[in-house]
């Protein structure tokens, strides 16, 4: 069983690293292999350029695609679930990421296929986990939550995974009231996860 674990966080100070670390630490007792595509510390580019623009806003896929670009196209492949992991930041995931998918879901891979090109596997299991400010009950009433999940599941991880679920980690201003059931909410997506994959 593989894991990729694609995860956006500046400071190891945080509690979305101290999440990052729960995740290892389970994966590891299962003995599943686990990748970390930790985007700020391998300093992700996540602007797309002008030359990468010609072959995205163009479709012409016979231009190529950038070696670190290519370099995450291999997780994905190597990969059997694929682990989302950041903080809110304004109701979306934090810029690195969004440039994640910018550019790693180059087109004629992650879509616009044609023959002949390689294409996107269909990756058995896609997670995102976010941890929030804001309690889960505020980003329910104000639909902020079903935004996120819109955005995230029906669009972004979209058809590509055969199965798909968002965890939104609320309520982290107040984190010792929380800290407990983002545990057990964690463990029983593991538990889902195994019961799927293996
Ligand atoms: C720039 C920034 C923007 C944020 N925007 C939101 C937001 O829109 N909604 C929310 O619930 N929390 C927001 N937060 C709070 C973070 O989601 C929260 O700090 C994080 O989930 C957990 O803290 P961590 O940074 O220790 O991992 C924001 C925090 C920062 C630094």
């Amino acid at each position: 069983m593989n894991i990729l674990i694609v995860y956006s966080h500046p400071s190891k100070k945080s509690y979305t690293f101290q999440i990052l670390k729960q995740l290892e630490e389970i994966a590891i007792n299962k003995n599943w292999h686990i990748e970390v595509s930790d985007l700020y510390a391998n300093n992700f580019q996540s602007n797309m350029t002008a030359e990468e623009y010609e072959r995205e806003g163009f479709a012409d896929t016979a231009l190529p695609i950038p070696q670190d670009v290519a370099e995450e196209h291999k997780k994905i492949e190597n990969t059997d679930c694929i682990i989302f992991l950041y903080p809110v930041w304004w109701s979306d995931c934090p810029a690195i990421m969004k440039g994640w998918f910018d550019r790693v879901y180059a087109v004629g891979y992650a879509y616009g296929q044609k023959p002949g090109l390689p294409k996107m596997k269909m990756v058995k299991y896609g997670i995102t986990i976010c941890t929030a400010g804001h309690p889960n009950d505020f980003l329910n009433e104000t639909g902020i939550a079903q935004s996120m999940q819109t955005v995230m599941l029906d669009d972004r991880l979209g058809k590509r995974f055969e199965r798909k679920e968002m965890l939104i980690l609320g309520g982290t201003l107040e984190i010792e009231t929380v800290r407990q059931k983002h545990r057990e909410q964690i463990n029983e997506l593991f538990i889902k996860i195994a019961d799927y994959c293996s």
